[in-house]
């Protein structure tokens, strides 16, 4: 089988990190890039924490820096969740690894307009990177093969009670990516919330032996900790469900559907709004996740995990 040519962008982050070893390694994807932007935390730790995973992992992948703020609305962050640095827990040794000097928006657009159409855009984090290239190029709508998120919610939100982190830290970019014209799958928290690392799922990473597995395991303990604090015994790996759609979609429920975003700045602002039941009659713009077969994904992970030094 042909291996999917992707990109993956992301504001690393703890399950950005867990998505990044997966990508990197999993024998059917070839990772031509990981572009980063601001989210979890400021780009000024997100990029470092990019590379911090690379350089660890000896992963030889380019990394480039992207959008230090969103398009519109005032810049948040997710400290409360990823800690002060957007990847509190695990320790890694001095950086030496640097990024690479072109813009991160540059380098989406030009390797989409060189390539033959055959690229998957996997952002898991705000979609600024992806919205500016958008807008800086639009030609590059015709060269997306598709664009595989993680964002967005059919239900309930975790920012605000209405809306998503990634979708509520940039709603207007989100905005700018849905109307886009882009095939589009979406990984909702209503799935994403399934895909739960508990104690066992940890020991069983762990369990590999090598420094992927025990990364895991730094990343999902602390991710634990803060779980705790609401009462949970599991974490969601929220951002990983995105990467492995690309190789083993037969494991997910998903629905066509119409989706926006609520951009009026009220209660509502950056919920995504996704006709399940087509009261609108609109374009089915967007392949939504629903639900995915637990025990294959995680069976998955283990092993790409495992192809790690
Ligand atoms: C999303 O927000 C971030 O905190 C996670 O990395 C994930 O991409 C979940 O809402
Ligand atoms: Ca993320």
């Amino acid at each position: 089988m042909e291996k999917v040519k992707m990109i993956l962008d992301c504001d690393t982050g703890h399950d950005d990190a867990i998505a990044l070893m997966v990508a990197a390694r999993h024998p059917q994807i070839d990772l031509l890039g990981v572009t980063v932007v601001a989210g979890n935390q400021v780009l000024e730790k997100t990029l470092p924490n990019t590379l911090s995973v690379c350089q660890h992992l000896n992963l030889d992948v380019p990394v480039y820096g992207g959008m230090s703020k969103p398009m519109v609305r005032d810049q948040i962050t997710a400290g409360d969740i990823h800690g002060k640095s957007g990847l509190d827990g695990p320790v890694f040794e001095p950086l030496v690894r640097e990024a690479e000097k072109k813009h991160a928006v540059n380098f989406i657009i030009d390797t989409l307009m060189e390539s033959d159409g055959d690229i998957t855009l996997v952002p898991v984090g705000p979609l600024t990177n992806i919205a500016m290239a958008i807008r800086l190029q639009p030609a590059i709508t015709k060269k997306i093969r598709r664009i595989v998120l993680m964002g967005g919610a059919v239900g309930l939100g975790n920012c605000t009670p209405a809306a998503e982190f990634n979708i509520y830290a940039d709603p207007e970019a989100a905005h700018v990516v849905l109307t886009s014209g882009v095939p589009i799958v979406m990984m909702p928290l209503d799935l994403t919330n399934t895909a739960l690392a508990d104690m066992k799922i940890i020991e069983r990473m762990e369990a590999i032996g090598n420094r992927a597995g025990k990364l895991f395991g730094d990343i999902m303990r602390f991710t634990l900790k803060s779980q705790a604090l609401n009462g949970l015994s599991a974490g969601p790996v929220h951002d990983v469900t995105a990467v492995t759609y690309l190789v083993v979609p037969e494991i997910y429920h998903t629905k066509d559907m119409h989706v926006d975003v609520e951009l009026d700045k009220g209660l509502g602002y950056g919920r995504t709004i996704c006709d399940v039941n087509d009261r609108y009659h609109a374009e089915k713009n967007v392949t939504v996740g629903l639900s995915l077969d637990l025990d294959k994904f995680w069976d998955l992970v283990e092993e790409t995990l495992r192809r790690h030094e």
